[in-house]
């Protein structure tokens, strides 16, 4: 009996001053297992007296639950420690500053369609788009560039192969066919701004194959030439964020519009650098005039009643102009450095609420 108390002391010691998991198992197979110690001694029972087999039988049933509640309650205990421990080691402080590399930042592109967006939405535009794939009547003949127009050969275009000549399809050279497609299907007064991309085959400094323009159309009953320059001169002057911007607008030519004009604003260029919004000296900003009649008809509209105004933009140039870019071509590399160095924050971001909800 004695023997058996020393037994139990020195097992639960044993249990008591393990260190792991591993050892904690070594234990239980040690001692509770099937060829374990406690075993053993049960298997000797049946050489004891009666009366003694039902005694010491008891006890080493009552020393063999307490040994395994023993281990069972370490093991859990060991568990909670170590998952304690893990929380510790583990633990975020949420007043750490978010690591720089890892935050992205918005391409100039995107920021700066973004802002002619919002500025043409708070002005009464609303968004439209259309395909970059386009056909022949759309991009071209329905805009006054009839096949043998020499405006074609300008147009530096992309054709799709397997097209014939008389349906063949083209990566659109100009936001404009979106005018047709709207006409064709919007009863006027009709308001829109178009952003998207362009393609033409042209690559160098300050062209590039794949570009983003912005269009933008008026057609409603009194539309004027006057209204033109009045939308948008407070369009540059809002892009800008320039008051009073000095601007012209230089007779010019475009199929589609008559008369036509290019519209240049202020700036000077003394000191080797361009300020834009004063200054003696011109800067070309974009293409514009009145939507030629022969357009309207083509789209079904009745021109001896309804007049309009369009224009259209460069995005590469006027994110180059306004943030500086010296060269278009690194606007497509991808470089991390470069994005990082004229990227923007997505706080940046101006609202579009006035473009998007019309
Ligand atoms: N579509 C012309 C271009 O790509 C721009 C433009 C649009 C000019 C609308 C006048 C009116 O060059």
């Amino acid at each position: 009996m004695e023997d058996l108390d020393t037994l139990k002391s020195e097992m639960m010691t044993s249990v008591e001053q393990a260190g792991s998991l591993d050892a904690l198992e070594t234990i239980r197979v040690a001692e509770l297992g099937k060829k374990g110690r406690i075993t053993t001694l049960m298997k000797g029972l049946g050489a004891l007296e009666p009366e003694q087999r039902k005694a010491v039988g008891q006890n080493l049933n009552l020393i063999k639950n307490a040994v395994s509640e023993a281990i069972d309650a370490r093991k859990s205990a060991m568990a909670d420690t170590e998952l304690d421990a893990r929380l510790m080691a583990e633990q975020v402080d949420v007043t750490l500053p978010v690591r720089p590399e890892s935050t992205g930042s918005i391409h100039p592109i995107s920021q700066t369609m973004e802002e002619v967006i919002a500025i043409l939405g708070e002005m009464g535009f609303a968004v439209a788009e259309g395909p970059d794939i386009e056909d022949d009547w759309h991009n071209f003949t329905a805009l006054n560039i009839p096949p043998d127009h020499p405006a074609r050969q300008e147009h530096d275009t992309f054709y799709l192969p397997g097209s014939g000549e008389d349906d063949r399809l083209v990566l659109r050279t100009h936001t404009s066919p979106v005018q047709i497609r709207t006409m064709e299907n919007t009863e006027p007064p009709i308001r829109i701004i178009v952003p998207g991309r362009t393609y033409r085959c042209d690559y160098d400094a300050t062209h590039s194959p794949m570009f983003h323009q912005v269009e933008g159309l008026v057609v409603d009953k009194a539309t004027h030439m006057g209204h033109l320059k009045g939308c948008l001169i407070e369009f540059c002057s809002a892009f800008f964020g320039v008051d009073n911007l000095p601007a012209r607008f230089r007779p010019s030519y475009f199929p589609f519009t008559e008369p036509s004009a290019e519209m240049d604003i202020g700036c000077t260029r003394e000191g080797g650098g361009l300020a834009i919004g004063h200054g003696d000296d011109w800067l070309e900003i974009l293409g514009c005039g009145m939507v030629n009649p022969k357009v309207l008809e083509n789209c079904g509209i009745d021109s001896t009643e309804y007049q309009g105004f369009a224009f259209g933009m460069g995005i590469e140039r006027m994110a180059m102009l306004k943030y500086g870019i010296p060269d278009l071509r690194t606007f497509y590399e991808s470089d991390l450095r470069w994005l990082r160095h004229y990227g923007f924050s997505s706080l940046d971001v101006p609202s579009m609420v006035g473009g998007l909800n019309r």
